[in-house]
């Protein structure tokens, strides 16, 4: 799996126990910042992580902020990624049968570490649906062209 990571200051503590995480469980990951727990702005990290996704680089990537919100917000702008913000393992689950979450996004200040290594494995583990889920998921790509996004 070719995934990446990437967080503001809000989230660094976490991306780097996920980082360990990854990397135990035999899972490489890149990651694209930040470096350390200063205070930085949140949509150039999560710019930074969805371009690449948005343009096939990475298959998957991990973005966490404070709430996680921020994050969602700027990683959805771009066409291609569904960014999805996860709150448990079920949430996790879903975003990966349901939505096809291609980003999973965690709030690196409302989340207990153990749990964001929980869904992280979660959504790594599950698997797409289809079906109808294809469907719906079509039709968000004809909304992303309809505003002229690739
Ligand atoms: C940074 O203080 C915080 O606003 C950010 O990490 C995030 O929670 C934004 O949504």
């Amino acid at each position: 799996m070719n995934i990446a990571i990437a967080s503001d200051h809000g989230g660094f503590e976490l991306k780097e126990e996920l980082k360990t995480f990854l990397n135990d469980t035999g899972i490489s990951c890149t990651d694209l910042g930040v470096a350390n727990g200063e205070s930085v702005d949140y949509p150039d990290f999560g710019m930074a992580l969805a371009v690449r996704v948005s343009d096939g680089e990475f298959e998957s990537g991990i973005l966490i902020c404070g709430t996680g919100i921020g994050m969602s917000i700027v990683a959805n702008k771009f066409p291609k990624v569904r960014a999805a913000l996860v709150w448990d393992t079920f949430t996790a689950r879903m975003a990966r049968e349901h939505n096809d979450a291609n980003v999973l996004v965690i709030g690196g200040r409302t989340t207990e570490k153990g749990l964001a290594k929980e869904m992280v494995k979660v959504w790594l583990d599950a698997r797409f649906e289809g079906g109808r889920h294809q469907l719906r998921l079509d039709k968000i790509r004809e909304i992303e062209k309809m505003w002229g996004m690739g």
